[in-house]
């Protein structure tokens, strides 16, 4: 299938070592390692309060580790300032849904575009006609990505208006509009209904197929049994298996502590 003309290409892109956070006593993390490959799709899963937020948090260095390293494309990033590991090219998304609020939906995917515009060209993007014509790619870009997931009707409606699984597309589809490298989304199918999910997931291999190697933090097993090239298992701070998905599937720790666990809150 085209979809899949990329493929995980067995270079290392993000490397997370012995990645450790305390919370007072509590260990969020503790000597967490493990990489992603390039145009692969890595599945960061486990547990509530296993610690995968926290890992996306040290990653993007919304806070710094107390120990570990994160290299990117081989370049040590720790203590780079979000903004600067953004510029890098590795984007992330948020657990809870944020749209811009008095933005349209497609206003929304656009302005994901603007990180890549240096505010010295703002004053010459109002007036010249390159400027214009490179919004109007921008605008055509954007348009094409909200029909991949079904929201290109919405485009004139407030954003916020959207049901907040619509919200969660439309916030992956602008941090894909940034260019990102490695897209790290935290849960992007919380709170999507199953045509929802099934437009995520065909999303997120259109992703890859582009050449973005991607970052999941995931409680819908289907999806990531799904998508993911790679499954990385935490619980409890500590990563407890890794390998493919059916390799993790079958592990008997994580059916312990993660498929075990569900599966009893099930019964
Ligand atoms: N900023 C913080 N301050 C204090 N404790 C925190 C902070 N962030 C996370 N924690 C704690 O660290 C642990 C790991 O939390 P984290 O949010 O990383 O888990 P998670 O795996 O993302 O869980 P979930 O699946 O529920 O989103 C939890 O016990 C949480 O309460
Ligand atoms: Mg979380």
């Amino acid at each position: 299938m085209s979809q899949d003309l990329k493929q995980p290409n067995g270079t290392d892109i993000l490397r997370v070592d012995g990645l450790s956070k305390k919370f007072g006593g509590l260990k969020a993390t503790d000597g967490v390692n493990f990489s992603v490959q390039e145009n692969s799709i890595t599945a960061l899963i486990g547990p509530n309060g296993a610690g995968k937020t926290t890992v996306f948090n040290l990653i993007t260095n919304i806070f710094p580790p107390d120990e570990g390293t994160v290299a990117f494309f081989g370049k040590q990033i720790a203590g780079w300032s979000p903004m600067d590991i953004a510029n890098l090219g590795l984007i992330r998304t948020f657990q809870s849904a944020r749209v811009f609020p008095g933005l349209t939906v497609l206003e929304n995917v656009m302005v994901g575009r603007h990180r890549l515009i240096k505010s010295s060209d703002f004053g010459q993007m109002l007036w010249s006609p390159e400027s214009r014509r490179e919004e109007m790619r921008i605008r055509s870009q954007a348009l094409a990505m909200l029909k991949i997931v079904g929201l290109e009707r919405f485009k004139d409606a407030h954003a916020v208006d959207l049901p907040m699984g619509a919200q969660k597309l439309l916030e992956v589809v602008r941090a894909v509009m940034g260019s990102p490298r490695l897209l790290c989304l935290d849960e992007p199918a919380a709170g999507l209904n199953d045509t929802e999910t099934e437009e995520l997931a065909a999303l997120l291999r259109a992703i890859r197929a582009a050449g973005i190697s991607i970052l999941v933090v995931e409680h819908n097993m289907s999806l990531v049994m799904n998508v993911a090239d790679h499954v990385v298992v935490l619980d409890a701070g500590r990563v407890i298996a890794a390998g493919s998905a059916a390799e993790v599937q079958r592990n008997p720790q994580v059916i312990e502590a993660y498929l075990g666990r569900e599966q009893n809150a099930a019964a």
